[in-house]
């Protein structure tokens, strides 16, 4: 069974293609390479022994998307993550992020249509729910208006994989994922942000290893227990499990109902606080961070029912906070490493 995965060498797609060889699949790979290196597919190849076929590609053209499936045949089902995915210079650009975002899934789907490829696991975000009101949220949650052009364009692409499902043979999964983070146990492969890290995470290990001076926590008046924003942090390696058990449910016909969607996260809510004191912990560091106010457009806090995934998937998260950020911590050593 082939499976296509589009931003195949970005953060949680490479995770992804790792987790879909080892349970026996054939990955092809599509990445415009805009957000992500090409040197990760030797790390996907020193893990699993196996160098999946690479393309580089931008789907959002779409010419080039036609002629790549023209000539790709006998893919069983897509997982595509390939998006532009920073909220603040979503916000600064929108129409890039419309015009990405939203016309690689349309060219994704034409070529489906085209080409009579059944199955799609789509990337979607728990920024679709905005600020729940109740906790955990459910998948049946209303959707609150987005906050940002990116956030737009993943209930947009929601929505459009929905009405193309009713008006096609095209089976869907839309996977709402919590907070990722972590990195493989190997090392190898974690999150690589360019510049300036928006992410908790990826801000924690850099100013750890010296490359920022500082975290700053934004806000501590949060109706939470220590003041901090609370967020479903799930490691990398789980989501991407997820993935796999998502496309094979499709793959055997499994599936309930022609689109489904499913809330991948852990279930349980962890304050910025939590984070760093977990953080102190698993690399025995002090770190040097300081409170400042609220970051514009945060939420307050969020995490996840993950009950129906539990039960319908048969998926649950396994690795604790410290497991994920220990091993963002061990990838960030070893990005030191290989820097000096
Ligand atoms: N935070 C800090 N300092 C930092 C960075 C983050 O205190 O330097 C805090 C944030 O204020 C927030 C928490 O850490 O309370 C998590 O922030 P992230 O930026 O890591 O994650 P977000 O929850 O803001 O965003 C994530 C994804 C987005 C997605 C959003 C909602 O990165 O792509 O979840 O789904 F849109």
């Amino acid at each position: 069974m082939k499976i296509l995965v589009t931003g195949g060498l970005g953060y949680i797609g490479s995770h992804t293609v790792v987790e879909l060889q080892a349970a026996g699949l054939e990955v092809v790979i599509v990445d415009n390479l805009s957000n992500s290196h090409i040197e990760v597919l030797n790390k996907i190849e020193k893990i699993s022994g196996i160098r999946p076929s690479f393309s580089k590609l931008d789907l959002a053209d779409r010419d080039s998307c036609s002629n790549f499936f023209k000539g790709e045949k006998a893919i069983s089902g897509i997982i595509h993550f390939a998006a532009y995915k920073a909220v603040g210079e979503s916000v600064k650009e929108p129409l890039k992020y419309y015009h990405n975002n939203l016309d690689s899934l349309i060219n994704v789907l034409e070529n489906m249509k085209t080409y009579h490829i059944p199955n799609l696991v789509f990337s979607s975000s728990c920024t679709v729910y905005g600020q729940p009101d109740k906790l955990p949220v459910t998948e049946q949650a209303p959707r609150k208006p987005a906050l940002s052009p990116y956030g737009n364009t993943k209930q947009m692409a929601e929505d459009i994989i929905r009405d193309t499902v009713y008006a096609s043979a095209i089976k869907s999964i839309a996977l709402r994922y919590f907070n990722p983070v972590g990195a493989h146990y190997s090392a190898l492969i974690g999150e690589l942000p360019l510049g300036v890290p928006n992410n908790l995470l990826p801000f924690i290990t850099q100013t750890a290893s010296g490359i920022r001076e500082q975290l700053s926590v934004f806000g501590s008046d949060y109706n939470t227990p220590d003041g901090t924003a609370i967020r479903d942090y799930i490691h990398v390696v789980d989501l991407a499990k997820a993935h796999v058990v998502a496309v094979k449910r499709m793959l055997n016909d499994k599936s309930k109902s022609n689109y489904e969607i499913f809330n991948i996260g852990t279930g349980n809510g962890y304050s910025v606080l939590e984070v760093i004191k977990s953080f102190e912990k698993v690399s025995k560091l002090k770190l040097n961070y300081k409170i400042v106010g609220r970051r514009e457009g945060d939420i307050e806090k969020v995490w996840a029912d993950t009950s129906f995934a539990n039960k319908e998937l048969g998926w649950k998260a396994q690795k604790t906070l410290d497991e994920m950020t220990l091993s963002a911590w061990r990838f960030q050593q070893q990005l030191s490493k290989n820097m000096k």
